[in-house]
């Protein structure tokens, strides 16, 4: 007799397009909820099937605007007062992680705000990939399993058969990324030191390590208004760099950042996952999927199974 699994995956509407493969890959249908707003905005749910003592995984991802957060917030609340057994809010990009620290006096963090809500709302436990800092797993007393989308990127970069790489940091922060992409594909680790003056605004100081005739692999967690990746790309190639390809597990692209990489004659294609839904194609930009791995992360949850496991590699 085949196994039979009693949990259900729901979505909010910030990312419907990756639920919907997330679900496919399982052989199930998404759980049906109407999701409205009234007319000020104000949003309503309503689960539309039985979810009572189900195990409920709600896929919402917590980019702009704040809503996203909102109505995933919501959801779980819809669920537990439904009676589910447990909900596992799973966040495929973390937004509001960028403020992790009190880095200087008067300020929030809003990724242990987020992380309050959310276990207040009634999340029982989070999944989320590629965390902006690895730390903000701590600001949550609730199981997270933090999953990686680095072997979905870079089984997409070996595709290229690219020789003589080097990997790149953009910044400080991204170092202990980097590193670890360096080391499985044996290439050789290059920092760029990027300084932020304010919001938004990025200027290199230094490149540490040699760019000259290498394929450099630009890996970062995110691209926001797109000014790190370019200034970071044009800078290597200043330095003698061949080509520049870019790995970003989440693709933020606020205002004109899509412009931006297209016109930057530095950069020749860029890698990102569907955490969050591209607003328009581009030609520079393909998109690879973490629908398999959250499929399969979600199982091996509801299963009591390693999720570890999920993050060998391929060499
Ligand atoms: C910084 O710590 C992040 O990893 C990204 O490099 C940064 O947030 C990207 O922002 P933007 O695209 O606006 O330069």
């Amino acid at each position: 007799m085949s196994e039979v699994r009693h949990f259900k995956v729901a979505s909010g509407r910030s990312n419907i397009a990756l639920a919907k493969k997330v679900v496919e890959h399982q052989g199930i249908h998404l759980s049906e909820v109407t999701i409205r707003n009234f007319s000020d905005g104000e949003i309503w749910v309503k689960y539309e099937e039985n979810i009572r003592g189900v195990d409920l995984f709600l896929i919402q991802s917590t980019n702009a605007p704040a809503d996203n957060l909102l109505e995933l917030l919501i959801l779980i609340d819809a669920a537990k007062r439904a009676s589910v057994r447990r909900v596992t809010a799973v966040i495929p990009y973390f937004g509001y992680a960028r403020q992790d620290r009190k880095d200087q006096p008067r300020v929030s963090v809003t990724a242990k705000l987020e992380a309050n809500l959310l276990t207040r709302a009634g999340a029982d436990r989070i999944i989320t990939i590629d965390l902006h800092s690895s730390q903000i797993q701590g600001f949550f007393d609730i199981p997270l399993d933090h999953l990686y989308a680095s072997p979905v990127l870079l089984k997409a970069l070996k595709m290229l058969n690219l020789e003589t790489i080097a990997i790149a940091a953009p910044d400080v922060g991204g170092v202990k990324t980097a590193r670890s992409y360096a080391k499985r594909m044996d290439a050789e680790l290059i920092l760029v030191d990027k300084r932020r003056p304010t919001h938004n605004v990025a200027e290199i100081m230094n490149i540490i390590g040699s760019p000259k005739d290498k394929n450099i692999i630009v890996v970062d967690d995110l691209i926001d208004t797109g000014t790190t990746f370019v200034k970071c790309a044009e800078a290597l190639m200043d330095g003698g760099a061949k080509k520049i390809i870019g790995l970003c597990v989440h693709p933020v692209f606020s205002g004109e950042a899509l412009d931006k990489i297209e016109k930057s004659k530095a950069i020749e294609k860029i890698f990102v996952t569907d955490t969050i839904p591209l607003h328009r194609e581009s030609k520079k930009i393909e998109v690879i999927s973490v629908a398999e791995l959250l499929s399969e992360a979600i199982f091996r949850t509801h299963d009591n199974r390693s999720i570890s496991s999920l993050f060998e590699i391929e060499r």
